[in-house]
């Protein structure tokens, strides 16, 4: 799928100018090393794991059939970010989109998370998801805080369904939003801080 009006340069809240662009295949060691330089304690939650390269491939597999969309945020050539929105493309959900956001440690707070949030929303509305939904462990707090600020909500709790990757059992929290108003959120919070995107 052609993503336009990329690339873009976000800046971030203290200045830093990032760029950010759908995945292309040519990047996927980019993509390892970013996730694998993850600290334990992120990856200890994320649902894949994003350390193995058998993951990634299928990962691109994904992109490249349109059922993934995944734009990544660099500086210089290394990975700072990635934010994925998967929808399936078959079946009675087709018009669900799940997100996910990953961002470097050194970057956070800064506002990107919701800058590439933002940027799914608006491709989301382009390909005619109408609903958005997040899967997180209850102990994220940061993104459950980043989602609720974009107008999630928490909608079932499921006991002991995550197996972190040191095999405790989690509760997995489901959130979501329609997605306009996700949008809403997002207009009012650009008056709140401004990663500008050029
Ligand atoms: C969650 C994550 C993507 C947020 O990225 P980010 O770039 O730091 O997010 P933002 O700067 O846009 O934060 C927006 C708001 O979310 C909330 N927030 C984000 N991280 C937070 C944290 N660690 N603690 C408390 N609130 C937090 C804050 O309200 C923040 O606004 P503020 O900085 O003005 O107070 C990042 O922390 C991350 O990659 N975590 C590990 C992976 C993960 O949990 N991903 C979610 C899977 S869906």
């Amino acid at each position: 799928m052609k993503l336009e009006g990329f690339p873009q340069t976000v800046s971030l809240r203290d200045g830093t100018p990032v760029t950010v662009r759908p995945l292309a295949a040519a990047d996927a060691k980019a993509l390892l090393e970013f996730y694998r330089s993850l600290p334990e304690e992120d990856r200890l939650y994320l649902k894949d794991d994003v350390t193995d390269a058998g993951w990634l491939h299928r990962f691109v597999a994904l992109v490249g059939s349109g059922e993934v969309v995944s734009l990544i945020a660099e500086r210089g050539d290394k990975v700072v970010a990635e934010a994925t929105l998967y929808r399936a493309l078959r079946g009675w959900s087709t018009h669900v989109g799940e997100i996910r956001v990953s961002v470097a440690p050194a970057l956070r707070r800064d506002g990107l998370g919701t800058s590439l949030a933002g940027e799914l929303v608006k491709v989301a509305t382009r390909i005619g998801v109408e609903k958005m939904v997040i899967e997180v462990v209850e102990n994220q707090v940061g993104a459950r805080k980043m989602f609720r600020k974009l107008g999630f909500r928490q909608e079932a709790v499921l006991h002991g369904h995550v197996k972190d990757i040191n095999g405790t059992k989690r509760n997995l929290i489901l959130a979501s939003s329609d997605v306009s108003h996700v949008w809403d959120a997002m207009e009012a919070l650009v008056a709140d801080f401004s990663p500008s995107a050029e």
